[in-house]
């Protein structure tokens, strides 16, 4: 089975949403969380997470809104769970994300989605490194 990293963005734990978010991952079959910390995220780290975004317009003002309060870090373990919970998050612009997914329900705002998860294995393995190195 495959591992996934996801983080609840800092507009999702400012607006009470952990439980909302949290709940959808946990209650589809055959997944588990294997851990969970809420932490406020060091330019060192949101350098290595970003990395691939460094140079464009919108990478400045993202780094500062992942720095802006803490976030929730998972990692999440089972079925399909790198395709899955991308599909539960929705595509990056919520406004062009459907009802029911996470972003579609609550976002409107591209850099304020809500929520992030690995979109390859490649980047699970990278990602979960830099956010667990323990568990990876
Ligand atoms: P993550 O799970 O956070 O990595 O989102 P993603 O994989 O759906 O998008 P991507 O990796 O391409 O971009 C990372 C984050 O940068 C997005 O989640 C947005 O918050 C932000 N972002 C991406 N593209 C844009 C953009 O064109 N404008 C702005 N303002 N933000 C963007
Ligand atoms: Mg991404």
């Amino acid at each position: 089975s495959q591992r996934t990293l996801v983080l609840l963005k800092p507009d999702a734990v400012r607006r009470g949403l952990i439980g909302e978010i949290i709940g959808r991952i946990e209650r589809k079959a055959n997944w588990t969380i294997s851990a969970l910390e809420l932490r406020t995220l060091s330019q060192d780290v949101l350098e290595q997470h970003y990395g691939e975004h460094k140079g464009k317009p919108f990478y400045e003002p993202l780094v500062e809104f992942m720095a802006s309060g803490p976030v929730v870090a998972l990692v999440v373990e089972g079925e399909r769970v790198i395709e899955g919970v991308r599909a539960l998050a929705g595509p990056t612009d919520p406004i062009a994300a459907a009802p029911g997914s996470i972003r579609g329900d609550f976002g409107t705002i591209v850099r304020e989605n809500l929520i992030h998860a690995s979109d390859s294995e490649e980047s699970a393995e990278r990602e979960l490194k830099i956010f667990f190195p323990s568990v990876a």
